[in-house]
């Protein structure tokens, strides 16, 4: 997730950029970049890897007069996060100039025949065959070219483009990544987000999917790749410029929650072909270590070592390998038994916890092969591995982690997939099942919100609560123990998270009319099972709170509250049942006042033992 802004109009370009990007460093900091063209056609750029600060050392004192600009900051997917790799890029003959947030999912075939038709590209990213592709097509007309390079760029992007010879013209396109359209008075903007241009106009137009902006000072038309007409209707918006960087929301925790659409996106881009093929590039250099090894251990803490469980189930699935989970601050001094045969995989959002982190440390010392699933590029945990699988979801700024779960889970899922193609051990039909189910995720968790919308009122009803019992079996246990820990941080409330079966074995003796039972019913092979466990949780007066799938006729008479989530392959139904119980958390906290992007005794990034 990457922060774009851009300007044309008639004041100074340089500051107005370089205040937005400061709105929008949020999204990331990697590096940052900026470009402007003086009114002659001067074309000056400068980017440097690291925060904003960086840049506006290496800028200061010498910002050129210019009149129309675009400035980046960089969330790091393709390429390091390094100078050369930082946003803007540029065309072989330096007259286009472009920024871009997301990935370009055939950024590699369109690279190879960028090349062979003789571009020298600089930069290891996918945006920078934008720039060339532009070039190709520029006939004079720079939203026209734009949109001939757009016809042949797969994925999702949102992009701003400016020609030197064109001083006064902005291009944006969007595709599943969000740009906005800032009007001024006789000046107009191209933001991320309507927080890096608050400070200006609150006159803005919504981008949708596939539309293509081209922008003057005086005004905007809007098309569709192709060149047909659009309409978007202007948004008068209200935020305050804190407001704005929370997307309107009240809170992090739940922008980054309404966020999950996207981040499935992004995360699963480049990984499910449109016929359901999965593909793991990052880590075809194991596939012989995968086909060698006799036991995978996962290792991982908090939300991510509940992720990890879907991923242990998955892989012992469709592999047959033992696969297990150890959480990272008992795997270091119990260690299981590790050797070159045993498959280590390494879950942690941030790459940065010591618990995590000894422990993977220990294991690639034991000569095992390692994979690292992380959302942070560069950070501690990928120099321990020998193959790192991003998860793409952009930062994450609650303290509680929300899309990082559900893209944990879809980045196993797609790494057991290719662990089990490895070993021949995953036939196509199974594959294309997943893949067409994963590629269907992004919308059902769009759904999924939804469905949501009584969860705030359900939280009310049951604040007088002295604790929650959440449970869920197979593939839905780690639901419910992501569910419970969710409630237990930032709401303060006591929630445990059980193996359904495990009720009757002792916690069973809680239950009562002010300790509920929520269950994650959701369709699976031992549903029926789990109907039973919640049965007798009923005959002990617990109220249930039920997510079930949608279609569920029995569910209604047995829960007191049901919140529904659409179908989907079972090894993907934590993704989807998560999202209400993240909801469910968030209101419950928000009624009690609770600080709920930092709840107390918490850190993002646990870097101690
Ligand atoms: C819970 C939460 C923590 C983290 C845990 C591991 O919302 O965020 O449980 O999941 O501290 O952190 P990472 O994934 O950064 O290793």
């Amino acid at each position: 997730m990457c922060g774009i802004v851009g300007y044309t109009g008639p004041r100074e370009a340089g500051p107005i950029l370089i205040e937005g990007l400061r709105r929008l460093e949020y999204r990331g900091y990697d590096s940052a970049g900026i470009a402007l063209v003086s009114e002659a056609g001067d074309l000056f750029v400068e980017k440097k890897a690291g925060k904003l600060a960086n840049l506006q050392t290496a800028i200061a004192d010498r910002t050129p007069s210019a009149a129309i600009g675009l400035a980046h900051t960089r969330w790091a997917t393709h390429g390091r996060p390094n100078d050369l790799n930082a946003h803007p890029h540029q065309d072989c003959t330096g007259a286009i100039t472009v920024i871009h947030n997301g990935i370009i999912e055939n950024f590699r075939e369109l690279r190879d025949g960028l090349e062979a038709r003789g571009h020298t590209l600089t930069s290891e990213t996918d945006t920078e065959a934008i720039a060339h592709l532009v070039e190709e097509a520029y006939a004079g007309d720079l939203a026209d070219a734009v949109r001939a390079a757009l016809r042949q760029c797969e994925g999702a992007y949102a992009i701003a483009v400016m020609h030197r010879g064109e001083t006064d013209r902005l291009v944006g396109a969007r595709q599943n990544v969000p740009l906005v359209v800032g009007l001024g008075d006789g000046e107009a903007f191209l933001a991320s987000d309507v927080a890096a241009i608050l400070a200006h106009t609150r006159r803005v137009l919504f981008l949708e999917e596939g539309d293509v902006v081209d922008l003057r000072p005086w005004g905007a038309t809007i098309t569709n790749v192709e060149g047909a007409p659009r309409e978007r209707a202007e948004t008068l918006v209200d935020w305050s410029p804190e407001a704005a960087e929370k997307g309107g929301y009240d809170h992090f925790m739940l922008k980054e929650i309404h966020e999950q659409p996207d981040a499935l996106r992004q995360s699963l881009a480049g990984r499910v072909s449109t016929s359901g093929r999965i593909h793991a590039p990052e880590v075809a250099a194991l596939t012989e270590a995968f086909r060698r090894v006799t036991r995978v251990e996962l290792v991982a803490c908090g939300t991510a070592s509940y992720a990890a469980l879907v991923g242990a189930a998955a892989i012992q699935d469709w592999t047959g390998l033992p696969a297990r989970v150890t959480v990272g601050s008992e795997f270091r001094y119990s260690p299981p038994p590790l050797d070159e045969n045993t498959l280590v995989i390494a879950v942690t959002q941030s790459g940065e916890t010591a618990d995590t982190i000894a422990p993977t440390r220990w294991a690639r010392e034991q000569g095992c092969p390692i994979v690292a699933v992380t959302n942070t590029v560069g950070s501690a945990i990928t120099r321990e591995a020998n193959a790192v699988m991003f998860l793409q979801a952009g930062p994450e700024i609650a303290v509680a982690a929300s899309k990082t779960f559900v893209t944990q889970v879809t980045t196993l899922i797609v790494l057991a997939a290719a662990i089990a193609k490895a070993r021949g051990s995953l036939g196509l039909e199974q594959e294309l099942e997943l893949g067409q189910a994963l590629r269907a995720l992004p919308e059902a968790a769009a759904r999924a919100l939804e469905l949501a919308k009584d969860v705030p009122a359900m939280a009310e009803r049951y604040l007088g609560a002295r604790g929650f019992m959440f449970i869920g079996r197979g593939y839905t246990l780690p639901g419910a123990l992501e569910g419970a820990l969710k409630l237990k941080e930032v709401s303060y409330i006591h929630a445990e998270g059980y193996a359904a079966g495990e009720l009757k074995h002792g916690p069973i003796s809680l239950l009562d009319l002010e300790c509920p039972l929520v269950a994650v019913a959701t369709r699976s092979r031992v549903y029926d099972k789990l109907i039973s466990n919640v049965m007798e949780g009923r005959a002990r007066d617990a109220r249930v709170i039920a997510v079930a799938t949608e279609g569920d006729q029995g569910i209604g008479r047995i829960a007191d509250d049901v919140v529904w989530v659409p179908e989907t392959h079972e090894a993907l139904s934590p993704v989807l049942a998560v999202i209400p119980l993240q909801l469910f958390a968030y209101y419950t906290a928000v009624a009690r006042g609770n600080d709920v992007d930092q709840p107390r005794n918490l850190a993002k990034s646990v870097t101690v033992e």
